[in-house]
């Protein structure tokens, strides 16, 4: 990907350098021309006019008057002025050099042999510090309608070819440095957009083939460092979720061979006991009973954690219940277990409308928070339960006298799996999934869950969650 950008930026470049370069050619051009078009026009009128003055002289062939004359204009232009007859024979040099002498130059041809008014040329000639450029203006000389013979002004233009050449000097730089300048902002970009970007690239496949370690050097502010931080940000992510999907499956695992492993014990030791009593068949197959309710218990825990996590948020379809109603389903099929506890529930419902909920997972997760608070109390122990709302969130608050939570873990015991205390979880027969699960459902009603716990007291757990969920989404 990058190889072909850095190809398109290399063309582009050099595109670019082309069209700079033709730019600077074309525009010295012009220049050349416009000012040499300048001396052509200037050289043009003042031939043109002196052709007209020396008709008369030339005719009468007063060669001194002719003579005079040439070299006034000649000084007048700061050039040299020759009168030629009409085979080309200088009949008056103002320089008086090359008097007598034949001229043949191309544009004394076009107006003494092809009968143009006018005509010139440019010319390099010697002179004692070297080679200077000159332009030659011819013009007829008119008498009776006839031509009868040129006048030639020889002006130097070597100021015109000189400024060209300083102004093209002066380009020539230009142009050096304007490419100078390119070629540092093209090592630029490449080593700012271009490299990053290849980074950038090599770290997305990297994390495609699952190497979620994978970290980008993130320097300086733009918007590159930020794609970078964003990357990061993302491997971050994908390494928490990797790693706790397999700790999850690990746990998962533990959790079910556990269970299995007693039931392997307990059923291979009736089987290959001789003689086993009534009583101890019956123990044991009770307590393979229990192993298979803790089993069936986990692994309805996992699918339901699985279809909450596969909810999507848009599709939810809320329902109005009553939350009295909800609560009350739930301490009446915990109130046995209560009761084998001598634990007292105390309901108090102050909010007695309804709010939008999904709730069959509304209903397990209060009835997970009132089976930990029977769970973690003390025999004759008391747990109080109560709804209330404030603006539009509605509340249940479950309280118990139990024994309380360390300030430390207080965090911990909303992580799957995660028990206070590992020993005693045969005893409670817990998975640690439950307060996972109430977050969960807590969440997906934008609501949330906390907790207030005093080692040794008891402990207050608040779920919360919006009475209307229209009112909500709309904020
Ligand atoms: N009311 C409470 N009082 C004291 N400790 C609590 C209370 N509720 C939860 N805990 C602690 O938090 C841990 C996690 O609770 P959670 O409900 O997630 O799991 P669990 O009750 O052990 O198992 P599960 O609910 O999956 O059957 C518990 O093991 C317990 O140590
Ligand atoms: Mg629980």
């Amino acid at each position: 990907m990058t190889a072909s950008i850095k190809w398109r930026f290399i063309i582009f470049l050099i595109i670019l350098i082309i069209a700079f370069a033709l730019t600077l050619l074309m525009t010295s051009r012009i220049l050349e021309n416009n000012m040499l078009h300048l001396r052509i026009a200037d050289s043009a009128q003042k031939a043109n006019d002196f052709a007209l003055a020396v008709a008369y002289d030339f005719s009468r062939n007063n060669v001194e008057a002719l003579y005079q004359s040439a070299i006034k204009e000649g000084i007048d232009l700061d050039g040299r002025v020759l009168i030629l007859d009409a085979f080309g024979i200088v009949q008056v040099d103002s320089f008086s050099r090359l008097n007598g002498m034949r001229l043949s130059h191309q544009e004394i041809v076009e107006v003494l042999v092809e009968h143009k008014d006018s005509a010139y040329g440019f010319h390099q000639v010697q002179q004692d510090n070297g080679k200077i450029w000159c332009l030659n203006y011819v013009s007829a000389i008119i008498e009776n309608s006839e031509m009868v013979g040129a006048v030639v002004l020889v002006q130097s233009v070597q100021d015109v070819v000189q400024s060209v050449y300083s102004i093209q000097v002066n380009y020539y730089l230009i142009y050096l440095i304007a490419i100078l300048v390119l070629l540092v902002l093209f090592s630029f970009l490449i080593n700012h957009i271009l490299q990053p970007m290849s980074a950038l690239k090599e770290g997305t496949e990297a994390i495609s083939r699952g190497d979620f370690s994978r970290r980008l050097q993130v320097s300086g502010k733009d918007e590159l460092a930020k794609l970078a931080e964003a990357f990061n940000t993302m491997a971050i992510r994908l390494e928490d979720v990797d790693r706790s999907r397999s700790e999850f499956i690990s746990n998962a695992s533990h959790e079910l061979k556990t269970p299995l492993t007693s039931m392997k014990i307990l059923t291979e030791s009736i089987l290959y006991e001789d003689n086993v009593d009534e009583d101890v068949y019956k123990e044991f197959l009770g307590d393979i009973n229990k192993e298979i309710d803790r089993m069936t218990g986990l692994i309805n825990d996992l699918l339901l954690m699985t279809k909450l996590q596969n909810l999507e948020e848009g599709k939810l379809q809320m329902e109005k219940v009553s939350l009295e109603q909800i609560v009350q389903e739930v301490i009446s099929n915990l109130q046995k277990i209560a009761q084998s506890k001598a634990i007292t529930l105390h309901a108090h419902f102050r909010f007695e409308g309804k709010v939008d909920c999904l709730p069959l997972y509304l209903r397990h997760a209060i009835s997970n928070l009132v089976d930990n608070a029977i769970k973690y109390t003390e025999f004759g122990g008391e747990v109080f339960i109560s709804t209330f709302k404030v603006d539009n969130m509605a509340y249940i608050q479950v309280r118990d006298t139990g024994e309380g939570i360390a300030k430390e873990e207080q965090k911990k015991i909303f992580e799957r799996f995660y028990r206070v205390s590992k020993s005693r979880e045969r005893e409670t027969g817990g998975t640690g999934l439950g307060l996972y699960i109430v977050q969960t459902t807590a969440l997906l009603h934008h609501g949330r869950i906390d907790v207030k716990s005093e080692e040794g007291k008891g402990s207050v757990f608040t779920l919360s969650i919006p009475v209307n969920a229209d009112a909500y989404e709309r904020k």
